[in-house]
């Protein structure tokens, strides 16, 4: 595979967990602490020095697209106040012209149809895939280590983390044979083994390196769970005929999806700050 340039971030699900506060905003545009859940998402693919960020949006999902583009009026009135610090983070943030796309997933068809969207944007080489609700906090960014390991292994790759063997019924599971931790060979991928069934407790991140064989074989998907193209069963289908590596991160992964890792994933980069830490760690105390 070549150098991994592309990132499509799929962004057109519907939030339902976090109605009403859904309704109207995205869910990738809520905060966790300052910056929306896609800005920190967007972050960690730039730092993998990821060149083009291809959004699959929806309806209602227009707040994201201005949220990358410049804000002409806010950038005036804050040079008019001399507020350069603001300023400065503001054009940070930004992607370079060009460097973004959006396409729209016009029904929310699940994950592989959202992915499928990005083909025509994505062409005809190894890309990477990264769940907007999936924060990975660490001091190496994850989608970084993974495309290093990638560059060494080959292959499509995984990101994949340790949870609880109770809790593993939650997640897509994968089976992997002895390797090192950052490319562990996969043997199986299973979708939410029963309890007591399942063969690790690696879960699946929210962080994929695909070939664009991906692609021809999304098209061809039919529905699975609940009615959605499911990107684990175009895996499962492309395993048969290109390796699939497992990446364990080791950092900490926050499913902002939910109301719990979302509170959870607040707290945790609040901590992190100089200028919040020490304060929000006493105002915790004296909440509990
Ligand atoms: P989720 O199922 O977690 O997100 O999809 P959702 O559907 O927005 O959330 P709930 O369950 O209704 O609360 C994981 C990711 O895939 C995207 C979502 O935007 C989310 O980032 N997605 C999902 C799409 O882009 N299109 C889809 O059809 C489904």
């Amino acid at each position: 595979m070549s150098k991994i340039r592309k990132a499509v971030f799929p962004v057109a699900g519907l939030g339902t967990r976090f109605l009403p506060a859904t309704k109207a905003v995205p869910k990738e545009m809520l905060p966790v602490v300052d910056r929306p859940v896609i800005q920190h998402v967007v972050d960690e693919a730039r730092a993998a020095g990821i060149e083009q960020f291809i959004f699959i949006t929806g309806r209602n999902k227009g707040a994201i697209e201005d949220h990358f583009d410049i804000a002409y009026e806010l950038d005036r009135t804050l040079k008019e106040r001399h507020r350069t610090d603001d300023l400065a983070e503001l054009a940070r943030d930004l992607p370079a012209a060009g460097m973004t796309s959006f396409t729209r997933q016009q029904e929310p068809l699940g994950l592989g149809h959202a992915v499928w969207c990005a083909r025509e944007m994505v062409g005809d080489e190894p890309f990477a895939v990264l769940l907007p609700d999936m924060l990975h906090q660490s001091a190496i960014p994850c989608l970084k280590s993974m495309i290093e390991a990638q560059a060494e292994h080959g292959g499509n790759m995984i990101g994949v983390y340790e949870v609880p063997f109770e809790d593993t019924h939650r997640y897509g599971i994968v089976d992997v044979g002895d390797g090192p931790a950052s490319a562990l060979p996969i043997r199986k991928m299973v979708e939410k083994p029963k309890q007591g069934t399942s063969p690790s407790n690696l879960a699946i991140s929210g962080r994929y390196i695909l070939s664009p064989k991906i692609f021809e074989l999304l098209g061809n998907q039919p529905r699975g769970t609940g009615g959605e193209i499911q990107l684990t069963d175009a895996m499962v289908t492309l395993q048969q005929s290109e390796p699939f590596h497992a990446h364990v991160f080791k950092g900490r992964v926050h499913d902002t999806g939910t109301k719990i890792g979302f509170l959870t994933a607040n707290i945790a980069y609040a901590l992190e700050r100089d200028e919040l830490g020490s304060e929000l760690r006493a105002a915790l105390r004296t909440l509990l």
